[in-house]
């Protein structure tokens, strides 16, 4: 193919995939994300609904002040409120854009809007024309176009054209296409609208039945030029499009697309830890492209002919993805030019020399209790120095745990709550079960504990333990993280952290919900 179309990558990770239950992040994490998806040269990154709440507010301007490379996108349903302030949130961005978005389908037009279509042309105009008025790069989404009406569908783009979208996005929202009939919706869709070339044509699928990355690859075949994504498939439900599929599926069959991405490949890795570790939702093994088990090979024939041909049984470079060995990078005896540099290869930048010199005290305690440091023992020792420190209420002082044979396990901790120390013990069926009651005799948050989780970052005996812990209280769900080499004190940790969590998480309104709970009106202002 002499010419190739850019195919432009849209990040969501940071809105759609903070909608899955548990996964919200802090401003800090946020921003980590953003730094690393803008180092992978991600076209738009979505950074958040900053109508949702203060926290969500100023974390989109903070992404949008932070990242110079990469498009910042706000999301604002076609409401006054919500457009006004997701121009406020992206007033400082190099390159800014207001994404928003009206239902379209029967159903969502009825049960939810209950409006009729009529009227859902004219608030979509006449959100296209606000946006407009903050900047002139605005995307336009007919949320639900997967079950809406062809021609209606045609109708209401056609009319956001005009009245000034740049970007059209066709949502499977609930993931109910199959890839030949969603590519059939986009061709149609590109034939039929009189000024579709005013336009890029952008599709936002859903994973409900598998099929979120083949439905965006079998737009992309019929004409779509933006994918709509996110890090490992995060996002609402099953999750979106993932991005680490669709953009190696594109490069890999070059042969069969008229259309490449931008991207830095070799980052994928990387983001994916990042995303895995920071909301806690782990990568499983055989995931494609970022799964532990994507690039190994069991089977005897398999290693046979690898090792012979790598084409034999593979069909992309593992090192194009971002895999490296797990170096043992760093010891007891490296410096903090080394750890820096090496974290900076990770994507790992630091802000200031305070946080650096946190993360490096507790790189050379963790190398006193470990002797060979690997990329990932790094990452997690990153993730857990507190970027946050400052939101954070309680603080784990210590902990200290009899465990022995025949006798029932005791734990006797001391936390910090709001810079006041207070102890408290606990006996449990085991250590961690008795370091958890310890901690809940001092907070006294009544939650549900619905998941606890410990994976080992590396091999070895003394290896860290990255602990999982999601907590329920009223509906909020939230997850926590620790990593330690001792896996009773990585739990509380991690339990901390959820409680941590659960007291900044706000009551925020769902961008999808009706009306979204705020108050908000669907009528014209
Ligand atoms: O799934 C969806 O329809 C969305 C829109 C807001 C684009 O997330
Ligand atoms: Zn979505």
């Amino acid at each position: 193919m002499s010419h190739q179309d850019k195919l432009i990558i849209f990040d969501t990770t940071l809105r759609d995939g903070e909608q899955s239950p548990g996964a919200s992040m802090t401003r800090e994490e946020k921003l980590r994300i953003a730094k690393a998806l803008e180092k992978m040269r991600v076209d738009v990154i979505e950074a958040g609904f900053p109508v949702a709440s203060p926290g969500d507010f100023e974390a989109v301007r903070a992404v949008a002040r932070a990242v110079r490379d990469s498009t910042v996108c706000g999301l604002a349903r076609a409401l006054e409120k919500d457009i006004d302030t997701a121009g406020e949130a992206l007033k400082d961005a190099n390159s800014g854009r207001i994404h928003t978005f009206i239902a379209t389908s029967p159903i969502h037009m009825q049960q939810k809007l209950r409006m009729t279509p009529d009227q859902v042309v004219e608030q979509a105009v006449w959100a296209v024309k606000r946006a407009r008025n903050f900047t002139d790069d605005v995307e336009f989404s007919a949320e639900d176009a997967g079950r809406s009406d062809i021609d209606f569908l045609c109708r209401v783009f056609e009319q956001a054209i005009k009245a000034g979208a740049t970007t059209i996005n066709v949502p499977d929202t609930v993931g109910y296409n199959l890839p030949d009939q969603f590519g059939t919706t986009l061709r149609t869709l590109l034939e039929r609208i009189p000024n579709a070339d005013q336009a890029v044509f952008s599709v936002h699928c859903h994973n409900d039945l598998g099929l979120a990355s083949a439905n965006s690859l079998a737009a992309v075949s019929n004409g779509a030029r933006q994918v709509e994504c996110t890090i490992n498939g995060l996002g609402e439900r099953a999750g979106n499009a993932s991005l680490e599929e669709v953009v190696m599926a594109v490069r890999t069959r070059r042969d069969l697309f008229e259309c490449d991405t931008n991207l830095d490949t070799t980052q994928i890795v990387n983001c994916s830890r990042l995303v895995a570790s920071i909301t806690g939702f782990p990568v499983q093994p055989n995931k494609a492209i970022v799964g532990a088990n994507a690039f190994a090979h069991e089977a005897g024939i398999h290693q046979d002919g690898v090792l012979k041909s790598r084409e034999t049984y593979e069909i992309m470079r593992a090192q194009d993805v971002g895999w490296t060995q797990n170096r043992m990078v760093l010891g007891k005896h490296s410096g903090r030019n080394a750890f820096r540099a090496r974290l900076e290869e990770l994507g790992m930048v630091f802000e200031s020399e305070a946080e650096l010199n946190e993360a490096f005290s507790r790189f050379k305690e963790l190398a006193d209790k470990k002797h060979e440091i690997f990329d990932d023992d790094l990452q997690a020792l990153v993730n857990d120095a507190g970027f946050s420190a400052e939101n954070e209420q309680i603080r784990l002082v210590s902990l200290k745990v009899c465990s022995e044979t025949g006798e029932t396990p005791h734990a006797q901790v001391v936390l910090s709550l709001d810079d006041k120390e207070q102890s408290g013990e606990a006996s449990g069926g085991g250590p961690v079960d008795a370091a958890f009651k310890a901690i809940e005799s001092i907070v006294g948050i009544d939650s549900v504990l619905e998941l606890y989780s410990v994976n080992s970052l590396t091999s070895g005996t003394d290896a860290q333990g990255e602990v999982t812990v999601r907590l329920q209280k009223d509906g909020r769900i939230v997850n926590g993280q620790g990593a330690d080499t001792d896996i009773v004190i990585a739990s509380a940790k991690a339990y901390v952290n959820a409680f941590n969590k659960l007291l900044q998480e706000q009551n925020r309104p769902h961008p999808q919900g009706n009306a979204g709970g705020d108050g908000g009106s669907w009528m014209n202002p």
